[in-house]
């Protein structure tokens, strides 16, 4: 698989335990993606050490170095460029990217928020979904689009919102959930088998098909 792995960059602003959990899949070998670039708009972050410690190039673009948005996307895809990045999955970036950018690139874009998606988008979703006084939320990965949040669905996993939940506790079983469906959605990509019509995604081919009907597993 080697030779045919997708190179993939993630493009980061923190933590990155989403970060990770694509790191640790794509240890595998016939995993069909490869991270080939780490890049974050945030200088110092837990995510680039991550990145570092598995031998992974990494690349820091501050955004408040850049006059306007144009130019700091220029720098992100300038970066990509030498790695032949074929697939960009944002993992708690921070930062919305133009129209611009995604005509740039012509790859899929992936991003994960936590939330079910269409329901709380933007910043702060888990504390939106605790305001509301939602009984059920999740996580959502979809394909990256002009909008905010508004991409079509890849994949989604939903999760109880218990009375003694704060933001940090569902933050934490949210990100659990985030761990296992990131990597399963990027490989349903990267192997070519997310295939669109309109909004709507599902998995063609493959003995895996039945992988895109997520549910929470327990
Ligand atoms: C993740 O929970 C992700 O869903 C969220 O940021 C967190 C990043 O955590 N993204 C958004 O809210 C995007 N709107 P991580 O850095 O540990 O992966």
């Amino acid at each position: 698989m080697a030779g045919t792995r997708k190179p993939v960059a993630v493009l980061v602003s923190g933590n990155g335990t989403n970060l990770q959990a694509l790191i640790d899949a794509a240890k595998v070998d016939s995993y069909p993606a490869r991270i080939a670039v780490v890049i974050s708009n945030v200088a110092g972050v837990r995510a680039l050490q991550r990145a570092a410690d598995a031998g992974i190039p990494t690349v820091t673009i501050p955004h408040g170095d850049y006059p306007d948005r144009a130019l700091f996307e220029q720098a992100l895809l300038d970066a990509m460029a030498p790695h032949g990045v074929e697939i960009v999955c944002l993992a708690g970036f921070m930062r919305v990217l133009t129209r611009r950018f995604l005509r740039d690139f012509p790859g899929p874009v992936l991003n994960v928020h936590p939330a079910l998606l269409p329901a709380f988008p933007g910043l702060h979703a888990v504390r939106q979904a605790l305001d509301y006084g939602a009984k059920l939320t999740g996580c959502t990965v979809h394909f990256v689009d002009e909008g905010t949040d508004t991409g079509p669905v890849v994949a989604q996993v939903a999760v109880p919102v218990l009375d003694s939940d704060d933001e940090a506790a569902l933050s934490a079983r949210i990100q659990a959930q985030e761990h296992w469906v990131y990597p399963l959605a990027l490989r349903l990509v990267a192997e070519g088998r997310a295939m669109t019509n309109g909004r709507r995604v599902w998995s063609g081919g493959g003995p895996r098909t039945e992988g895109l009907s997520i549910r929470n597993p327990g």
